[in-house]
Formats: structure tokens, C-alpha cells, sequence
């Protein structure tokens, strides 16, 4: 009599090796045995918008118990996250004053200074070093009079923005924009200001993508005309998405990224090859509200539906996780 004749279907294999495979799968203390890939809250980033002049705190809608934080709350939901055993923290300031082509980053000063000031070493505060918060059209570079990106001037913005950040005691920086150069530039110029321990963590293979839409609205970063398809990649060219992190480990990079994690999880490996650097996987604001929209529809459990994706990346070679479910490491089992 064939065990188990209602899972495996009668191939000649089945019967040769009734519960073969089904032997190991019984218990969670077997599959917690043999799970190849293992990983902790040690690994995962937890972004946090903080907004100059905001009182208090608002909703993201669509992102779950992630908000936009004043500075105040900003350090409150950070020692919150602290106690829950996150380490990494990856900080996006959003200035109140726009620009187009005199932008400064004065606030980005103040708010790193803000959170390493009340917590020094007990967390890890990377910042994301982008311009698409200051300008006034959402663009993530100056432009000249022609709309044309000004690579000069928008590499010298970078730049100070690096500095700004780094002279306000951040760990790491990272720079999202996608211009040609900007890993090199960055390094230079933090060198040049006596940085030269301040790592640089590039979002180096970013897809121009659909599922950066709720985070443009918690950034306040949407362009306000066009779109980010000539300088951010797309998802066809395969070679173009590898290559632009060969690049920016070639201008110095300390970690790659690969973001949207779920578009471009398949890259992981091949770039952590070439390169011998870590690089992460960042699950964007779009991955993770669909998370939270199944939950809310009762069509998934929503931290088992976290758990899985977070396994996944890691089983992909992704060597850290920027997610905005770092903070619920322990109901994942992480913490
Ligand atoms: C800024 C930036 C973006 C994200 C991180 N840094 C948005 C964009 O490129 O439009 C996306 C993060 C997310 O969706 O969670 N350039």
C-alpha cells in the first residue's frame, strides 16, 4: 500500500521511495535543522523619514506603522526600534525649504546630529544622499534651463550633502540619485573633509520602478513632470543593471545594492561574485504596502508574508535587507 498516495502521485520514483522527501518536512524542528539560510534583526535596516517643521507624526499611507516623523518623534519611534533590537536605521530628511540649483543640507546636518546625539553608538544611522526631497520639481538632480540634468552641479550638491550628513556624525552614506560618478565623487569629497571611515553604501543596480509610490509621498519626491527613466535602470537590460554596480564598486563603494528587491533578486548573486562585496537587497516602500495590503484583506498573514520575502532575499545572497518591517523582527522570529 502506497504511503502518503494522496501527495505523491504514483510515479515509479514514489513508489521506489515512499516519504522520501515528505520524511524531512514533518516537523518544524527538522526544517529548522536543515534551513540553509539563517539571518537576524543584526542584518536588516529600518528606514525612517524624518520632516523638518513637523509636529508630532503622520501616517504613510499604505506602509503599515511607518510614519514621517518630526525630530522629536523621530527620536522616540527610534529608541522604540532600539528596544526592539534593531541596529541599522536608514534616514531619509526631508528638508522645508525647496530648491533648484543653491540647495543646502543644513536640516540633513541637524537630524543625523539629532539621533546620534541621544543614541551614539547603539545604532548605526545610514543616510540616504539624494536630492529629489530639496528640489522643487522632484527631480533627484539640478537640472540646467533646458530640464537636461547638470551633472556638474549636481554631483557638487551630492557631494556637500555627503559631508552635511557625515559631519553630523552618520555612520554610512548612501547615495539613491543614479548619476554617473557619484560613488567616486562622494568618496573624494568625504575624504577631502576628513570622512575618509564613513563608508559608502550605493543603491548601486536601482530600476526605474512602479513600486516606489508610497514612499515618493512620504519623501515628498515625486518629479513634477516626466519621469526618473533616464537615469534610474531598466528592468530589460540585464547587462546595464550588473554593470552599473561593477561600476560603482570600481569608484569605491564599500556595499551594492539592488533595489527593488523582488525585480532584481536574481542579480544578487552574480554581483556579489564579481565584485567580493556585500551586496544587500532594499524592499521598497510598493514590495512592502502590498504586504501590508494583503494582510489587511485577509488574503495572507502579514508577518508570515514578511518572513517569507526577508528568506527569500537572503536565500538569494542578499548580504543585508533594507526593509520598513525591520522593527517587527521578533514577531518574524529574527530578533
Ligand atoms: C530617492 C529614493 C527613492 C527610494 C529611495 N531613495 C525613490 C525614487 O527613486 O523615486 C525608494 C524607496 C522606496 O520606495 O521605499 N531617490
Amino acid at each position: 500500500m502506497a504511503r502518503g498516495g494522496d501527495v505523491l502521485t504514483s510515479t515509479a520514483a514514489a513508489t521506489r521511495a515512499p516519504w522520501s522527501r515528505l520524511r524531512l518536512r514533518q516537523s518544524a524542528h527538522l526544517r529548522d535543522l536543515l534551513s540553509e539560510t539563517t539571518f537576524s534583526v543584526a542584518q536588516l535596516i529600518q528606514p525612517v523619514f524624518v520632516v523638518e517643521g513637523l509636529k508630532g507624526s503622520e501616517p504613510i499611507p499604505g506602509l503599515g506603522d511607518n510614519g514621517r516623523y518630526g525630530v522629536d518623534a523621530a527620536l522616540d519611534v527610534v529608541a522604540r526600534d532600539v528596544d526592539a533590537g534593531v541596529r541599522h536605521f536608514l534616514l531619509f530628511a526631508i528638508p522645508e525649504a525647496k530648491g533648484e540649483r543653491s540647495l543646502e543640507f543644513g536640516f540633513l546636518t541637524r537630524a543625523v546630529d539629532a539621533i546620534k546625539a541621544r543614541f551614539g553608538d547603539a545604532l548605526c544611522l545610514w543616510t540616504d544622499i539624494c536630492l529629489c526631497s530639496c528640489t522643487t520639481h522632484g527631480h533627484c538632480a539640478v537640472l540646467d534651463e533646458g530640464g537636461s540634468i547638470d551633472l556638474d552641479a549636481t554631483l557638487d550638491a551630492l557631494g556637500r550633502a555627503a559631508v552635511a550628513a557625515a559631519d553630523g556624525g552618520a555612520d554610512g552614506v548612501s547615495p539613491s540619485d543614479m548619476m554617473d560618478g557619484r560613488t567616486a565623487y562622494l568618496r573624494a569629497a568625504l575624504d577631502a573633509a576628513g570622512h575618509a571611515r564613513v563608508p559608502v553604501m550605493s543603491y548601486s543596480t536601482k530600476f526605474a520602478s512602479q513600486f516606489y509610490g508610497p514612499f515618493r509621498a512620504a519623501a515628498d519626491s515625486s518629479p513634477h513632470f516626466g519621469n526618473r527613466r533616464h537615469y534610474q535602470i531598466d528592468v530589460r537590460s540585464r547587462r546595464d543593471a550588473i554593470g552599473s554596480s561593477l561600476r560603482c564598486a570600481d569608484e569605491g563603494a564599500d556595499l551594492l545594492m539592488v533595489k527593488p528587491a523582488m525585480t532584481s533578486a536574481d542579480l544578487i548573486a552574480p554581483i556579489a561574485e564579481s565584485t567580493g562585496l556585500p551586496v544587500g537587497a532594499y524592499q521598497v516602500s510598493g514590495e512592502y504596502a502590498g504586504l501590508v495590503a494583503l494582510g489587511e484583506r485577509g488574503f495572507a498573514d502579514f508577518d508570515l508574508a514578511l518572513a517569507e520575502t526577508l528568506h527569500v532575499l537572503r536565500r538569494a545572497g542578499a548580504a543585508y535587507i533594507i526593509t520598513y518591517g525591520a522593527r517587527r523582527a521578533r514577531a518574524l522570529g529574527l530578533a
